[in-house]
């Protein structure tokens, strides 16, 4: 159960809101490589526009900048963002705090969107910073923040963490979703469950299993982990015991006969969590069993799946366009933060919500 203040609960109407997403999209030289977390900020969006909100204020990081750093400007996304939402006005302005933002606000209209500059610029956001969020509110003359950067809420930054300190907090319909659904197949979820477990950093996934182990039905282990030797200390783990490999006897994608039994827990679930590719997708020589396995989940009636992890979503994603009809319900704009909430973390950006 999801029982925190949400934008449906919230006094929109009238009300200078900021919107703390998550715009961190993979660039290749100043273009966006895939642009799922931006298509995932629209519902909250356009619920703000409908509902009559007054002024709207989207703030965001992008990769990990020291100090300014013209390619990870947040310019490019506001772009994109004007492209999914034709109808609104999207301006942009190269700056968190100041005159140059002070008068844009000034100069919003019901209905538009600014997006202010990459907030990690600034020392202030990671620091925690109350003063530096502080001057983004004076500045923008916010009456709420609306949190709905998932990816992001496992940090405690002055946007998800210090923002609380200054104004109410509500979920916004992406936090929202991505919450209620991965809580729901934590707490509660149809059984049989299996969690498939790849990607290439064991210390990383291992409090996700260890966390399953008492909820799970079965926990497949694949990837850069299964092939270099992970052990497994309960008979609820199956370790891919078969890889392909390249000339030089690198393994770098799960085998023939791993996939069948990979398959095979699949077809008896109800429930899957997938967290980390099976092999080196990138190389499409190796990405065999993880196509095979997204479409087996994205194929099956009545499945409750979910698909999490930076370079799963992204490989999924993708076959999504050449296969329109695989259907997920999730697939998580979360990597860190989806992976810390199913180890069972608290997490910094959901504590600052207010409660219900
Ligand atoms: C992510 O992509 O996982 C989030 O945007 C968080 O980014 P970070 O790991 O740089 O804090």
């Amino acid at each position: 159960m999801f029982n925190k203040r949400t934008i449906y609960d919230a006094k929109i109407k009238n009300q200078t809101i900021i919107v703390r997403t998550d715009y961190n999209v993979p660039m290749e030289n100043g273009v966006i490589v895939n642009d799922l977390r931006i298509r995932a900020s629209l519902e909250t969006l356009n619920f703000l526009i409908e509902n009559g909100a007054k002024k709207i204020i989207v703030i965001s990081h992008l990769g990990r900048p020291e100090g300014r750093d013209k390619t990870l400007s947040l310019r490019p996304v506001a772009k994109r963002l004007s492209e999914l939402m034709p109808d609104a006005n999207v301006s942009f302005v190269d700056d968190v705090s100041g005159p140059d933002v002070e008068s844009a606000v000034r100069t919003l209209k019901k209905g538009d969107i600014l997006v202010l500059e990459n907030l990690r610029f600034f020392a202030g956001e990671e620091k925690n910073s109350d003063d530096f969020i502080r001057e983004i509110i004076d500045c923008t003359g916010a009456d709420l923040a609306v949190q709905d950067g998932f990816a992001v809420v496992h940090r405690a930054h002055a946007s998800t963490s210090a923002i609380a300190r200054e104004i109410p907090v509500v979920a916004g319909a992406l936090l929202e979703k991505e919450i209620s659904t991965l809580s729901e197949v934590m707490d509660n979820p149809r059984k049989p469950l299996t969690v498939v477990i790849g990607g290439s950093k064991v210390e990383d996934k291992q409090p996700m299993i260890n966390n399953f182990l008492s909820i799970a039905d079965n926990i497949v282990v694949g990837g850069k982990i299964a092939a270099d030797g992970y052990v497994a200390e309960d008979p609820k783990i199956y370790v891919a015991e078969d890889f392909d490999e390249d000339s030089e006897g690198n393994k770098l994608d799960v085998g023939p006969l791993s996939s069948v039994k990979i398959a095979d827990f699949v077809n008896k679930s109800e429930t899957v969590i997938w967290n980390g590719v099976l092999g080196k997708v990138e190389d499409s020589a190796f990405s065999t069993s993880s196509t095979i396995l997204a479409k087996l989940i994205g194929e099956k009636f009545g499945l409750t799946s979910v698909i999490c992890g930076g370079d799963t979503t992204g490989f999924v994603e993708n076959l999504v366009k050449d296969n329109p009809d695989l259907r997920y319900t999730l697939i998580s704009t979360g990597g860190g933060a989806a992976l810390e909430f199913l180890s069972g973390k608290s997490l910094p950006g959901i504590e600052a919500l207010e409660d219900k």
